[in-house]
């Protein structure tokens, strides 16, 4: 492993001297208020961690109480031993007993402008419908139910419906391709997929309903499909195997009494990319992934009654799982969601929403943001987007710049930013400022929260000293911690436990500046971070490699001032092809048809062989200095044919 990120970015970041208190007209009434109060808190949870996680646990409904907080047999980890809840229960009927009763849940819009808000009440009967539905189909308690649906209130209804009954869901981005849905499917043996005809992106239809057909035709282990209504558009229903979401929950009956669960009954798996060219299915259990993802949403942002949440993550993703479903839903709190494509009809369309429906807190991902700020601040000063009060970032490195033009256009100046880490295995928020008592400063995501044990280390899981980069590790488990991957144990002690001794592992660099402050310095494994969304460089080749064209291929991130990095594919062709650009053009579509229009290269370059060490192995850092269009530096005694670097080096001239 080695730091594919330049030295140069971070020496940027560490020049980042401004230190921003939470604004006084926050700390007033915020849920964590002032320094000391947080500094109380970290100190309980460094005296206790039990306790404190205890006491988190407490704001729960239980239906049998937990004999054990944590039992620790590295690397498994087993939460609230001998406890028993239902998360659908948690996040709807207990709630159904007070204010919240007739409160919006969900406040929805779709890409064409309609909107709909389902209130608690309403939303607990739509799950019921749909997990009698799922009964109906031979759904039993750890069935794995896969999901590939639009941003659509009724994702959220799956999901929920499949923790009532102790179904695990897998929810794959309706962004993925047909392959790609076919391969996560059969991982996990799911025997009902849930889609829609499509969903509204750009105006156009997704047509997930084909991408559906093409994968459950390789995917025997599937019984049935279940169609959600959305566009009306034409599609193919296979009869005995298709079923229409309205026909299915018209016959249901609503009641459906939420199955007690044990604390560790599986709840979710979600692929993500890894190391190697095979997704990862990471597992996550029933309470401890509850207990976390409601203390963050609630602490982390400082959310009451009265808020119209936004986090404009996709359900496809960790961030739609933990911030716009169960976290948010648990704290009883109102969600905003949106269909759609962030520019569709116009740049403003955020804007338009925030003002429309009054959003108070606002969490998105640094590229969006990047996105804005080319945009211009005139879209935003469109609108009145007095109603924020907090403002957050989530999925990669925010640069100090992008972090002001947040702060000052969006946020008005006024509203604390939290720039949140974490990962699709740790799923919950591990470091992040509390809103109301961490001073922030631009690109850092400042301290662990409490009970979060994170540290820089370096290989031998020695602290590295402040100011010196190293690996980002957790010490210690935590409630929301992936508890394997998905039928292979030892993938999961290899990927997240063997690199260094008896720690977790994040695959990610980081550096602590002189106040302890962690700056991420981004992925170290082979992992690229594009637009916020993970994807393994070892994947994108097996594509390219799946192309009858293509001999060899070596895939790179490039620094994108939007994307943050852009997929950059070195490719040798078989003896007898001519590059081309339309071969190019196949290539970059091929990608897109394996994977997903995400993974789509921004660049390919030919060339006729890749430079490689004596043992073979491909040297992707000249190759990400070259696609960087940086000379090459450093090291290069171990290169197998110098011909072959000075080679591709003319290719560029
Ligand atoms: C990166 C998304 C810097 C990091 C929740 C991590 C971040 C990977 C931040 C996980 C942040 C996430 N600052 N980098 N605030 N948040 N990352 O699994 O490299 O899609 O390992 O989870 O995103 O991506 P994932």
């Amino acid at each position: 492993m080695e730091n594919r990120h330049p030295e140069k970015a971070i020496s940027v970041l560490l020049k980042e001297q401004r230190l921003y208190p939470p604004p006084a007209s926050f700390v007033k009434s915020a849920l964590v208020a002032g320094k000391a109060a947080r500094e109380r808190l970290q100190a309980a949870a460094h005296r206790s961690s039990d306790k404190f996680w205890d006491s988190a646990a407490r704001e729960l409904r239980w239906t049998r109480v937990w004999r054990k907080t944590l039992d620790w047999k590295p690397p498994f980890a087993k939460w609230f031993v001998g406890g028993r809840l239902n998360l659908a229960d948690n996040c709807l009927d207990r709630h159904l007993d007070g204010p919240r009763r007739n409160k919006a849940a969900i406040i929805w819009e779709g890409e064409p402008g309609e909107t709909r808000t389902i209130t608690y009440l309403q939303l607990h009967r739509e799950v019921c419908l749909f997990a009698n539905a799922l009964k109906e189909l031979g759904v039993k308690k750890a069935d794995r139910v896969a999901i590939y649906l639009p941003m659509v209130p009724e994702a959220a209804v799956a999901m929920l419906a499949c923790s009532r009954i102790g179904a695990v869901h897998s929810v794959i981005f309706a962004g993925f391709s047909a392959e790609a849905l076919r391969e996560r499917i059969v991982d996990a043996g799911a025997k009902v997929v849930v889609t829609a005809d499509g969903g509204w992106r750009k105006g156009a239809v997704v047509r997930l309903k084909d991408a559906v057909d093409e994968a459950v035709a390789g995917a025997p282990c599937v019984e049935s499909v279940v169609i959600l209504r959305r566009t009306g558009g034409d599609i193919t229903v296979y009869e005995g195997r298709d079923h229409w979401w309205h026909r299915l929950t018209a016959k249901a009956s609503c009641d459906c009494p939420a199955e007690p669960l044990d604390s560790e009954h599986p709840l979710f798996i979600l692929y993500t990319s890894g190391s190697t060219g095979k997704p990862k299915g990471v597992l996550h259990t029933s309470a401890g992934y509850l207990v976390e993802t409601a203390w963050t949403t609630r602490y982390v942002f400082d959310l009451r009654d009265t808020d119209v949440y936004w986090c404009t993550a996709d359900v496809g993703w960790v961030t739609g799982h933990s911030y716009v479903v169960y976290g948010p839903l648990a704290v009883g709190s109102t969600i905003f969601m949106y269909e759609g494509a962030p520019l569709t009809p116009h740049p403003d369309r955020f804007w338009s929403m925030v003002e429309r429906h009054r959003v108070s807190v606002f969490y998105t991902a640094p590229t969006a943001i990047r996105t804005f700020l080319r945009l211009g601040s005139d879209f935003p000063r469109r609108h009145d987007l007095s109603s924020l009060r907090l403002l957050g970032t989530v999925g990669e490195p925010i640069n100090p710049e992008a972090w002001s033009w947040y702060r000052d256009v969006i946020g008005g100046g006024r509203c604390p930013i939290v720039d949140t880490w974490w990962q699709t295995e740790t799923g919950a928020i591990l470091i992040s400022p509390l809103p109301g008592a961490t001073p922030t400063k631009p690109g850092s995501a400042t301290l662990p929260l409490p009970g979060i044990d994170a540290d820089v280390v370096d290989k031998t899981g020695k602290p590295v000293p402040l100011g010196s980069g190293g690996y980002l590790v957790v010490r210690r488990p935590w409630p929301a911690m992936l508890r394997t991957i998905w039928g292979d144990d030892e993938r999961y002690k290899r990927e997240y436990w063997s690199h260094i001794p008896g720690l977790y592992f994040t695959g990610d660099g980081a550096r602590r500046d002189k106040d302890g402050y962690f700056w991420i310095l981004g992925r170290i494994d082979d992992v690229l971070n594009v637009a916020g969304h993970r994807l393994s460089t070892m994947e994108i080749e097996s594509a390219l490699v799946g192309h009858a064209f293509v001999a060899e291929a070596a895939v790179v991130g490039r620094p994108d001032e939007v994307l943050g990095q852009a997929v950059a594919a070195f490719v040798t062709l078989k003896g007898g092809r001519t590059p081309s650009p339309e071969l190019k053009e196949e290539l970059r579509e091929h990608v897109a048809k394996a994977i997903g229009a995400i993974a789509r290269p921004s660049e390919i370059r030919f060339t006729d062989s890749l430079p490689k060490t004596r043992s073979g192995k491909i040297m992707r850092r000249l190759l990400r200095e070259l696609a960087t269009g940086g000379a090459i530096k450093g090291d290069v005694t171990t290169l197998e044919d110098f011909a072959v670097l000075a080679r591709l080096q003319q290719d560029e001239e």
